[in-house]
């Protein structure tokens, strides 16, 4: 069985008084696509918030490479080779796409400039809609093209887990496609992807496996195909419109007992 790259064990998180995460545990193997669903408010954000070291938790453990990374700084955890697109992008409007994605290989910049270069090249490719926008300023690019390069500058990390916030939130059917292509073509070279999503289908599609998240507990896990199958999830996220999350009754939990508050440490997440 490949290694673990990300786990997350019994962990339970808290904006000061109010919980978001109720001993959540899932775990991200090497090569793997795991995708996180959920409706609006179930912990999507946080979760993946918790593995960036973005928000602590008050228990439960969190792994990379499988050494306990609680209290560790974003900044350090993104030192291991984690990078992040989160929710919305944030893209640097005020520099061009170039500058943008060299950003991204900052952590690389003792491998020379060649390399990098080379790199560049090879992300204008796996990355079409930024041909020949090297040099336009970010701010001015579509949220499509801006969600692009917000996966070329994470990309071009060579990051061994690749944690992706909601890829398609706001995007029109033609850069939903051109996303998940996007991403799949990383699975195909092998990135390991942690990826939360509202819209369950295309998700599925190229995940391995998935965790449902309502209320912030996982109230369902298990392969891709397993889910896709699952009358439950068809109805809630597979259906159509309805957003809120699973319906039916033995999914649905009453909330624990609030534990004590922490202190979360809130930051931006860098890619
Ligand atoms: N900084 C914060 N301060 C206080 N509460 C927060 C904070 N961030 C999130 N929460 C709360 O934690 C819960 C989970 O939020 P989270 O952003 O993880 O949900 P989500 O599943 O990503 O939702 P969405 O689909 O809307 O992005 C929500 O009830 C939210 O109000
Ligand atoms: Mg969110």
């Amino acid at each position: 069985m490949a290694a673990e790259v990300l786990a997350l064990h019994e962990v339970d998180v808290f904006y000061g008084p109010v919980q978001a995460l109720y001993k959540v545990s899932l775990h991200v193997r090497q090569g793997e696509v795991v995708v996180v669903l959920g409706g609006n408010a179930s912990g999507k954000s946080t979760t993946v918030k918790t593995a960036l070291g973005l928000v602590r938790p008050a228990r439960g453990e969190v792994r990379l490479h499988g050494r306990c990374i609680n209290g560790w700084s974003t900044h350090r955890i993104i030192r291991q080779g984690v990078a992040s697109i989160p929710e919305g992008r944030r893209v640097f409007p005020e520099m061009t796409v170039r500058e943008n994605i060299l950003l991204g290989a900052y952590v690389r910049r003792r491998e020379g400039r060649k390399r990098l270069e080379e790199d560049l090249e090879h992300a204008v490719a796996l990355f079409p809609s930024l041909a020949g926008r090297l040099d336009q300023l970010a701010g001015t690019l579509s949220g499509g093209e801006q969600q692009m390069l917000a996966m070329a500058r994470a990309w071009i990390r060579r990051p061994s887990l690749l944690c992706i916030d909601e890829p398609s939130m706001g995007l029109s059917p033609l850069y939903v496609d051109k996303v998940y292509e996007v991403i799949a073509r990383l699975k195909a070279e092998g990135v390991t992807m942690l990826m939360v999503e509202q819209s369950a289908n295309r998700a599925l599609e190229v995940a391995d496996r998935a965790y449902v998240l309502q209320n912030g507990r996982v109230v369902l896990e298990g392969s891709a195909q397993e889910l896709i199958r699952n009358p439950a999830v068809q109805r809630a996220y597979l259906g159509g419109e309805r957003r809120e999350g699973l319906g039916s009754e033995e999914l649905d939990r009453e909330r624990a007992p609030r534990g004590e508050a922490c202190e979360p440490e809130l930051g931006e997440a860098t890619a």
